[in-house]
């Protein structure tokens, strides 16, 4: 029987040889003969996890759209049919919800690796480059799908994310209706936030996700000690000439990504099943009301992914530089691969400076994405808010100093396996 199935298989596979003799290379080059580093920490599941969550938002996406009707008089009613008539309608609706939010997690814990072992320095700056380009996408993607559902929060949101574009001089105005396409969110915004959101977005974020993967295999992954194995000793027991630190990346790391996956998959599940909208952190309690352009929700905030961002743009008083510093403090991330002058890559090798600039930087977004959730009415919190804003900025701006004037201890030769 084990015969028939591998003579069939080998048969299957000679015949797609002959005719795509490209393929199985490339298979080669990015799984089996792909060595990663053997010392791979927690740290290093987030990216495929990255992957599932984006996998599990096209497909519970695609089931939505089945069933979703993208027009203002339709749209909230439609999604209400989704989680009452719709078959599993309820859990295809939580799981591409919940993902969501799950996306920001692991992207968030993904970028904060990045910063810790400095995987954007030199080789890796086109990585980074382009995981900053997926970040913006992927923000861009899920304000849009915020708004589809028509919830209160939906419109509300929407209505005060577009006018910002009004703070432009000159052009401001005529932005926001471009936009738009009328005065306020209505038929037109959904119309077209509902194509941009189910096909050109996705299509967008999976050409920049090949291509992140490309850059990285291009270069090689870097690890928590920061050494470059490329640059080691070189032969193991499957090949002579590949680095001696590095493990085939297939069967090695997809079973240990597979083990990642079921912990995370667990974790999922608990939300979806037993608190799907996480206290309204991931789906907000306006949002269950319909979108009513004659009341105002008593504070509009965004999801919770966006809330260090608003808190920035809140608690500076002038609009168009609350803008200017909120669009800032994003594109500030793309120059990290510069800023950083550091001789050494891993934090793991760099003195306390490093160390605690790090902690400041998830204080101050944390704190600033608790505060940005919030009423925004308490002036202690406005003051607290401004302070954090500023030490966001002091990370970057400064990071050429303490990166040079950081001690650093000796990196080893080889990787190392003490955690
Ligand atoms: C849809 C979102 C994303 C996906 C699916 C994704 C996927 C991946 C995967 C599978 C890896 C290799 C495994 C690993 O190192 O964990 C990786 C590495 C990397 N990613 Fe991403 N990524 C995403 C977003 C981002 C973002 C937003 C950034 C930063 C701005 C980023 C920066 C990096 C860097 C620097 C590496 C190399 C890490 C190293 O070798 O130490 N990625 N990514």
């Amino acid at each position: 029987m084990a015969n028939i199935f591998t003579r069939t298989a080998n048969g299957v596979m000679d015949w797609v040889n002959e005719r795509a003799p490209a393929m199985m290379p490339a298979y080669r080059k990015h799984m089996t003969e792909y060595y990663a580093p053997k010392n791979f920490n927690l740290w290093y599941y987030f990216g495929s996890l990255a992957l599932l969550v984006l996998v599990n938002q096209i497909v519970t996406g695609i089931f939505l759209t089945m069933h979703f009707k993208p027009s203002a008089a339709e749209a909230f009613s439609s999604v209400e049919y989704i989680m009452r008539d719709v078959e599993w309608g309820w859990l295809i609706r939580y799981m591409h919800s919940t993902g969501a939010s799950m996306f920001f997690i692991v992207v968030y814990l993904h970028m904060f690796r990045g910063l810790m072992y400095g995987s954007y320095q030199k080789p890796r700056e086109l990585v980074w480059i382009l995981g900053m380009l997926i970040y913006l996408v992927l923000m861009a993607e899920a304000f849009m799908g915020y708004v589809l559902p028509w919830g209160q929060m939906s419109f509300w949101g929407a209505k005060v994310i577009i006018s910002l574009f009004g703070a432009i001089p000159v052009i401001g105005n005529g932005l926001t209706e471009w936009i738009m396409g009328d005065y306020l969110p209505g038929d037109a915004t959904l119309n077209r936030f509902f194509a941009l959101h189910v096909i050109a977005l996705p299509l967008v974020l999976l050409l920049l996700v090949v291509l992140h993967l490309g850059a990285l295999h291009e270069v090689g992954s870097n690890n928590p000690d920061g050494v470059e194995i490329k640059k080691g000793p070189k032969g193991n027991r499957w090949d002579p000439n590949k680095p001696t630190d590095g493990i085939p990346f297939h069967p090695y790391y997809t079973v240990k990504d597979l083990f990642g996956v079921g912990f995370f998959l667990i974790l999922c599940a608990f939300v979806i099943f037993f608190a799907p909208a996480f206290g309204g952190w991931f789906l907000e309690h306006d949002n269950f009301t319909e979108a009513n352009r004659l009341v105002t929700p008593e504070h509009i905030k965004p999801v919770w992914y966006y809330t260090p961002y608003y808190a920035m743009l809140r608690v500076i008083p002038h609009k168009l530089s609350g803008v200017i510093v909120m669009f800032a403090a994003i594109a500030v991330l793309f120059l990290v691969p510069w800023l950083d002058k550091s001789p050494v890559k891993s934090h793991r090798y760099r003195g306390w400076m490093t160390k605690l600039m790090l902690g400041l930087l998830a204080v101050c977004f944390l704190w600033l994405g608790k505060i940005g959730a919030g009423p925004g009415t308490d002036p202690v919190e406005t003051i607290i808010g401004r302070v954090l804003t500023f030490l966001y900025f002091v990370f970057f701006i400064t990071m050429p100093l303490w990166t040079k004037f950081d001690k650093t201890k000796p990196v080893p030769q080889r990787v190392t396996m003490h955690d």
